[in-house]
């Protein structure tokens, strides 16, 4: 395999084994289930991270994709400051076009939208489009690429602002999209991209960050190689702690606005980082594995004592967790979730029943196993005068720690 995007031969460094779609959540346990092996690596030319193999796109992202992004208030506010900083910082006017690819069930283009923006969402699964379409935002329901980028250059004019939020990690044509935002941007416009980025991944071993939707898990210096290739540039960067911690690229073409002092800064801590030593991935790799054990450990002792355990948030994440480390029913009683899709079906792979906020209500476990960690202190508000009374937390990453009522 090379890598996607400076075309150099990749080398897996570790495998997390046979892995199910992370969020195929499974309706009736007879049902065949697509396996693939879950290995990533990182290219030594350019640095970016990635999968060695992916499954078709067209297998994860359907008219029956199970996650909403409309389920976190967190998410929500997210888009709607994202969406007040492009009309305060960079002077949006009414008739400036924001694309958005991914923009799931609403984004950002849903709070532009709102107020009147000329927007278009371009997400390829059906389902979570013609919720963001009932909200009424302008909806492309298709894959963003050169193809689709033409066609929208051609029917709407170029984009002032293009938006992609823990969307181009899901896309392995990364060639194809950064030639479709050369295509489509204008002189002055901007493209806004976030996603989870390395090094924090590698600094709390939150490996859970790696399914198949995240081929590319991004660090700067990876996206100003791809920038340079389409003739753009990094010129500014802001560290965000969604998505379990994510760094926020401000992109524009080569030489229209200054490069501020924070991404130069940035690429010497990079650089420190070692992000092109095996060692540096060795050393993930192991951590990895001590994280498996412990959270094992945990599990069978508690279940050894007769506690009961709940694993809260059917994650993606949790799919990668559950199925590397062989966690399944035997060890965790069920998983509360709030998403009406995934509600009443199956962990994929292990099959452990996903069950309503209002079972969990009248369920309390022992123990919670905070799978969707990255909404953990939404979550704990939100449980503080309910579970907390009852029952204890167990977080696994950095390290596992139990947080006892
Ligand atoms: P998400 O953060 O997107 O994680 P991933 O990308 O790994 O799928 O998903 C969070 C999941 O947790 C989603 O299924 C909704 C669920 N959830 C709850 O059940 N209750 C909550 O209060 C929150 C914030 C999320």
């Amino acid at each position: 395999m090379n890598c996607r995007n400076c075309k150099k031969k990749l080398k897996k460094f570790m495998t997390f084994g046979k892995m199910p779609i992370a969020n195929a959540f499974v309706k009736n346990l007879k049902q065949r289930e697509y396996f693939f092996e879950l290995a990533p690596s990182y290219c030594p030319k350019c640095s970016l991270f990635q999968l060695i193999k992916q499954p078709n796109p067209k297998k994860l992202f359907h008219k029956n994709y199970a996650f909403f992004a409309g389920t976190s208030l967190k998410m929500q506010n997210h888009f709607k400051n994202l969406a007040t900083k492009l009309i305060t910082n960079f002077k949006l006017k009414k008739d400036d076009l924001t694309v958005e690819i991914g923009n799931n069930d609403g984004g950002v283009v849903h709070y532009l939208s709102k107020r009147n923006f000329r927007n278009l969402g371009v997400d390829p699964s059906a389902n979570v489009a013609k919720s963001a379409k009932r909200k009424g935002v302008n909806i492309f329901n298709n894959f963003f690429n050169f193809q689709t980028a033409k066609l929208i250059k051609k029917k709407y004019g170029p984009v002032k602002v293009f938006v992609a939020q823990n969307t181009l990690a899901h896309i392995p044509n990364i060639d194809s999209v950064f030639k479709g935002v050369e295509t489509i941007l204008s002189k002055n416009g901007i493209m806004v991209t976030e996603d989870p980025y390395l090094p924090e991944m590698l600094r709390k071993c939150s490996y859970d960050q790696i399914y198949d939707e995240h081929v590319f898990i991004f660090s700067l210096t990876a996206i100003k190689n791809i920038c340079e290739k389409h003739g753009l540039q990094v010129f500014d960067i802001e560290k965000l702690d969604t998505a379990g911690g994510s760094l926020r690229y401000f992109i524009c073409r080569n030489g229209s606005r200054k490069i501020k002092q924070k991404v130069l800064s940035q690429f010497k801590i990079e650089k420190k980082l070692n992000l092109l030593n095996p060692k540096t991935y060795k050393k993930f790799k192991d951590s990895c594995e001590k994280s498996k054990k412990s959270l094992l450990n945990i599990l069978r002792k508690l279940k050894k004592d007769n506690k009961t355990i709940v694993g809260y948030g059917a994650t993606s994440k949790s799919t990668t967790i559950f199925n590397y480390c062989g966690i399944n029913s035997n060890l965790i009683d069920y998983i509360t979730d709030t998403t009406p899709t995934k509600i009443d079906k199956f962990t994929p792979g292990t099959h452990i029943p996903v069950k309503s906020h209002e079972h969990f209500k009248k369920n309390y476990p022992d123990y919670a196993l905070l799978l969707a960690w990255n909404h953990k202190n939404e979550i704990f508000k939100k449980e503080k005068y309910r579970y907390s009374t009852r029952g204890n937390w167990i977080i696994h990453l950095p390290k596992l720690r139990i947080i006892k009522k």
